[in-house]
């Protein structure tokens, strides 16, 4: 049995990961130091697979905590989720970006290669893209810079990753840029709950459905789109996890440094979730238009072809199954993890 060591895996996109790599198999060891999650979702997980993963409270950061973690356990390949993601923060408080993601990466692949394992999975997303025009957005799409530190630290990690595989054939790389990332497992049991306000449209729009929140903001209706409002390419996570598995498969067999999109090839509008959370609601759900958020693009969507020609990926899982396992999740869970935590 392959074990896998997973940082960030009490997160969202790790969560589910994690369970798809569970019951495909693989044991697992979870490095999360908490900041963003709750270990709640380990008691979850055991529930979905009636497995419990080993669980390591501390920071990728810490090479003491990783050089433990990887003498204990023989580890054959790292999916490395850790770090934050808040565009805004990272606006504010670029440091804690570089830190967590740029340094925390650095450290990890140093003790990887002290302790001789070469195979490694990096989240990555398309906010790399930065504004790119290039609809659909391509694996080669960089023309523009990010626009964010969010984003430089994604791409800073991403450059050090290709110039590692470069320095010694052992290395096996695959960097994955996720396009949207929402829904929850189908079990409702695990899924996502932003502290605060989201920032994201899909946990703002299922918290005013759920009457948590009064109505959804809509950032822009003069958007040069069919109705006005911003285009994403959603992606239900459950798909993204299996994307994992399938880079995972294609990192046995090819040594070198890959890069793919997970998307589905296709956008939505805001307005189009609304509708779609509606109707699988049963809830008028009400909203506002606002003026433009700074810094959002028109339209955002993937080329997805490149997975799919190379890992045998594409994303099954439609707006409806995105919407009803989100709304599921929000229904079940209304305060997340936490049954303490005020709305
Ligand atoms: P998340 O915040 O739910 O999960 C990240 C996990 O990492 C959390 O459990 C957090 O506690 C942990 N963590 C953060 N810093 C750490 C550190 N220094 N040491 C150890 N643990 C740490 O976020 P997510 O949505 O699951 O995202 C996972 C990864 O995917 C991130 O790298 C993120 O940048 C990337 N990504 C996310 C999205 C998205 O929309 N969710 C899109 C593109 C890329
Ligand atoms: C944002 C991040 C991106 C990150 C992604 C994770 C920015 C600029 N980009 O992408 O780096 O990878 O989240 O999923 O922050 N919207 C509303 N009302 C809301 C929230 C959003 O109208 O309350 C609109 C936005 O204007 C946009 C669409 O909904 O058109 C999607 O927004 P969001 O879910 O925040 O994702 P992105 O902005 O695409």
């Amino acid at each position: 049995m392959k074990t896998i060591l997973i940082t960030g895996g009490a997160g969202y996109i790790g969560s589910h990961t994690l369970v798809e790599c569970l019951q495909a198999g693989y044991q697992a060891v979870v490095l999360d130091n908490l900041s963003n999650s709750s270990s709640e979702v380990l008691n979850r997980i055991r529930c979905i697979t009636g497995v419990s993963p080993i669980f390591v409270q501390g920071d990728v950061c810490d090479a003491e905590v990783l050089t433990n973690i990887f003498s204990t356990y023989t580890i054959d390949v790292v999916i490395h989720f850790a770090g934050v993601k808040a565009v805004g923060e990272s606006v504010q408080d670029p440091i804690k970006y570089y830190k967590n993601n740029v340094a925390g990466s650095l450290v990890l692949c140093q003790i990887m290669c002290n302790m001789n394992v070469f195979k490694l999975v990096f989240s990555s997303s398309a906010t790399v893209y930065g504004d790119s025009r290039d609809m659909p957005l391509r694996e080669d799409s960089l023309n523009t810079s990010p626009i964010n530190p969010y984003g430089h630290s994604k791409l800073m990690v991403e450059q050090m990753l290709s110039d590692l595989a470069k320095s010694d054939p052992r290395w096996s790389i695959a960097v994955l840029r996720y396009f949207n990332p929402v829904g929850a497992h189908a079990s409702g049991l695990i899924g996502e709950h932003p502290k605060g306000v989201p920032n994201n449209l899909f946990p703002y729009v299922s918290q005013v459905a759920v009457g948590l929140r009064p109505f959804v903001c809509v950032f822009g209706n003069d958007y040069p789109t069919a109705d006005g409002t911003g285009v994403r390419d959603y992606i239900h996570v459950v798909d993204l996890a299996q994307g994992h598995l399938m880079a995972l498969n294609y990192l046995n067999a090819h040594n070198g440094y890959f890069l793919w999109n997970l998307g589905t090839g296709r956008g939505y509008s805001v307005l189009e979730v609304i509708k779609a959370f509606s109707t699988v609601s049963q809830v008028d759900i009400a909203y506002e238009f606002l003026p433009r958020r700074p810094g959002d693009l028109a339209e955002c969507w993937s080329a997805p072809q490149k997975a799919s020609l190379e890992l045998g990926w594409n994303a099954s899982l439609d707006l409806n199954s995105m919407v009803t396992d989100s709304w599921r999740w929000q229904t079940l869970n209304p305060h997340g993890y936490d049954v303490e935590e005020e709305g």
